[in-house]
């Protein structure tokens, strides 16, 4: 782990969502469902991303602007300057034999670099709109769902379930396949154990999201 100033190469439009790309730096990438924190201008808390795609010399995140942070990342220019901390916390496994990526929404963000990482495999994506669907151009070997078809339909059985997307989603996912592996989300403030921001009650117990996930086995 690292952190580091890196200049912004591109900022593009992607549906609703912004793709940023970033210089790397003397970062490194980390695995698919790891994570950085990013300096978000204007705003004392750096946000935490997954890694989207680990272009060479890159980085590239896939954000949706909900609130100050990730609009003012979204607002970035090439050549502005951002502080980026990475890779952090627990990625998913690779060591799948029949791997099925599934993603709602944003949560698609970790699946671009996780399909290259995996070889291409199958991958079912939900989204709210056609609009927001267009980020699905960035995975490839996809089959997409739109609201009100949930992307759960789309799963069959006997699949290494990989996800990333909504809370009630990855619930959803975990009934229909108990040994999927679950990119969960909560609000970070330091990303590396130290604040017990991001602690949830997981059957029971406490986990701290950013050390021990944010991929966690559904069992
Ligand atoms: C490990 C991890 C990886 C992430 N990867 C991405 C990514 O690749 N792309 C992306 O767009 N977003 C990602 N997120 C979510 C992103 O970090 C938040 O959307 C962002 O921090 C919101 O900041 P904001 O200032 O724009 O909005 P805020 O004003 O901070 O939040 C807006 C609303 O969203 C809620 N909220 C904020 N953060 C979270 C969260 N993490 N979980 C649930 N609710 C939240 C707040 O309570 C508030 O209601 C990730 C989060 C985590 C924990
Ligand atoms: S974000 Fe600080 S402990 Fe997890």
């Amino acid at each position: 782990m690292r952190r580091e100033r890196l200049s912004v190469l591109a900022n593009e439009k992607v549906g609703p969502y912004t793709l940023l790309r970033v210089g790397r730096g003397r970062i490194d990438p980390g695995g698919p469902g790891q994570f950085f924190m990013l300096e978000a201008p204007g705003r004392l808390l750096p946000r935490p991303m997954s890694l989207c795609l680990a272009l060479p010399g890159e980085l590239a995140f896939l954000i949706d602007a909900i609130g100050p942070g990730t609009r003012a990342l979204c607002a970035l220019e090439e050549r502005d300057e951002l502080h980026v901390l990475g890779p952090l916390g627990n990625g998913f496994r690779l060591d799948v034999e029949r791997p099925l990526l599934v993603g709602g929404g944003i949560g698609i963000a970790p699946l671009p670099y996780l399909s290259e990482a995996l070889g291409g495999p199958p991958a079912v994506l939900g989204f709210r709109s056609d609009w927001h669907a267009e980020a699905a151009q960035l995975v490839p070997n996809v089959q997409v769902s739109v609201e009100p078809t949930f992307v759960t339909a789309l799963i069959p059985g006997g699949m290494d379930v990989l996800a990333c997307g909504p809370g009630p989603m990855l619930e959803a996912v975990r009934g229909l396949a108990p040994t999927a592996q679950l990119a969960w989300e909560a609000p970070m403030a330091c990303g590396y154990g130290a604040c017990y921001g991001c602690a949830v009650e997981i059957d029971g117990a406490i986990k701290r999201l950013c050390v021990e996930g944010p991929v966690l086995c559904a069992a």
